[in-house]
């Protein structure tokens, strides 16, 4: 079979190559295109644009697959945990007991925050959303680690990146959570365990123990969240960091994308849907009339999904996992019925069938966090705390490639052709 795509344009045959991943997707790579033939291509959205090669996540979306560096996410969120997925993603490998104890030491030697970003945070409304202040501090960070402002990182700095934005960015959120319900801080133990560590820093009072089914529940839902190859904010850590920005400011370009309803935002805006519709109380079918009129922007949260088109296979972790804990925990949510026979109309309903519209990862995630505690302004900083691995194993990738190049888009000018400046006085 050729390996190079033939173009025929302007009366001219271009030879363009055909790159083939591991998983025998096909991209036609157009980088020369416009050296030979002043054309660029254009695609509102990246519908159909790969951005780079990568080894780390692999998704097809027809068949419904996710794999973190091969390995089924079915597998994962049933035998691993958190900080080993975290490890998997960035350096490629399951570890071994000794790196994943080191990995882990590495983490914990960053269980505390430098006093002035604690004043940093201090000074914030309590009323701010959570996603602004974790994205604002993360970035504050640059100022008190700035030998991280250099380049090139070394391969020993990358590593410490890592382990420090994995301890602090959760102790940031717990810590502003924490003033926002009239709390002072509670401290990191890292000892605890990952997710069980966090839900400490939340909710500790005399007491108060963290339940080990809702700290394996979390976990999970921080492994299903890990990583998704290029998608809007992974696409936005990768663009800020092709320019070498640092570290800090790179990951809260991120955190500011996935904050998006769109993105990330989806999970509290599921939830909010929810509770409109419970309070509504006249069914969810006019909500789904309000989904599919073209003449109403409002869209069915968490519903839908630019790669997938028959399911989200995290969805149905989640959705699974939802019944599980609910029950563990002996709660009856009516937002789970809701949410059931919400998902039970959508999808008889030719407007999201034809569009091949089905939950995605957002539409079950809310309600087990609500179940764990978690406010609902604080469910897109969950996603964030779970994202965080992919965004740095994604920005790895790419600063330890040598052929990196800074991300720069071309353009189809269609605004006015030249004219001549007038002086405001003749306007
Ligand atoms: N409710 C109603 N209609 C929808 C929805 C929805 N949730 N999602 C897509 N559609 C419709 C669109 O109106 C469009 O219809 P048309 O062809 O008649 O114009 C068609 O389905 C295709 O939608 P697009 O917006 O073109 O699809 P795209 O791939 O660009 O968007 C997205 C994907 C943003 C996820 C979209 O489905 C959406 O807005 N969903 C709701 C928000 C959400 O849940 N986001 C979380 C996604 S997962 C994540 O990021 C973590």
């Amino acid at each position: 079979m050729s390996d190079m795509a033939k173009l025929e344009l302007d009366g001219k045959t271009i030879e363009l190559p055909i790159i083939t991943g591991t998983e025998n997707e096909k991209a036609i790579d157009i980088r020369a295109l416009r050296a030979q033939t002043g054309y660029v291509t254009l695609d509102n959205g990246f519908m159909n644009t790969g951005s780079c090669e990568s080894k780390i996540t692999f998704l097809n979306g027809e068949k419904g697959i996710l794999r973190y560096r091969g390995y089924p996410i079915e597998q994962i969120a049933e035998q691993s945990n958190f900080v080993e997925v975290a490890y998997l993603l960035n350096f490629g490998k399951l570890p071994n007991q000794k790196e994943l104890d080191f990995f882990n030491e590495k983490i914990a030697s960053f269980a505390t925050l430098p006093e002035g970003i604690t004043k940093i945070i201090d000074q914030f409304p309590t009323n701010s959303h959570p996603m602004g202040v974790v994205s604002a501090v993360t970035s504050s960070l640059s100022a008190f680690y700035p030998e991280f402002l250099k380049t090139p990182l070394t391969d020993v700095d990358r590593e410490r990146a890592i382990a420090q934005l994995l301890a602090q960015v959760k102790i940031i959120a717990a810590y502003f959570y924490r003033r926002t319900v009239g709390k002072n801080p509670h401290r990191s133990h890292p000892s605890l365990g990952y997710a069980s560590d966090f839900l400490n820093m939340m909710f500790y009072e005399e007491g108060y123990e963290v339940d080990p089914e809702v700290a394996k529940a979390l976990d999970v839902l921080l492994m299903l969240h890990a990583d998704h190859e290029q998608n809007c904010s992974t696409s936005a850590v990768r663009l800020i960091g092709s320019s070498q920005a640092n570290i800090f400011a790179t990951i809260s370009g991120g955190i500011d994308a996935l904050w998006g309803q769109l993105h990330g935002g989806a999970n509290q805006r599921v939830l909010e849907m929810l509770e409109a519709i419970q309070e509504d109380g006249r069914g969810y079918k006019k909500f789904i009339e309000k989904a599919k009129d073209k003449n109403d922007s409002f869209r069915l949260m968490g519903f839908g999904h630019r790669v997938y088109k028959n399911f989200d296979p995290r969805a149905k972790i989640i959705k699974k996992a939802c019944d599980t804990i609910l029950e563990r925990l002996n709660i009856q949510d009516p937002l789970l019925d809701i949410a059931r026979g919400l998902e039970e109309e959508a999808r008889k309903d030719s407007y999201f069938v034809d569009r091949n519209l089905y939950p995605n990862v957002d539409f079950y995630s809310g309600i087990i966090y609500k179940a764990l505690g978690i406010p609902t302004n604080m469910f897109t900083v969950m996603f964030v705390l779970g994202r965080l691995p992919g965004w740095m194993a994604q920005w790895k990738e790419m600063r330890e490639d040598p052929t990196l190049k800074i991300s720069r888009p071309r353009q189809i000018y269609t605004g006015e052709n030249l004219r001549e400046f007038t002086n405001i006085a003749d306007r």
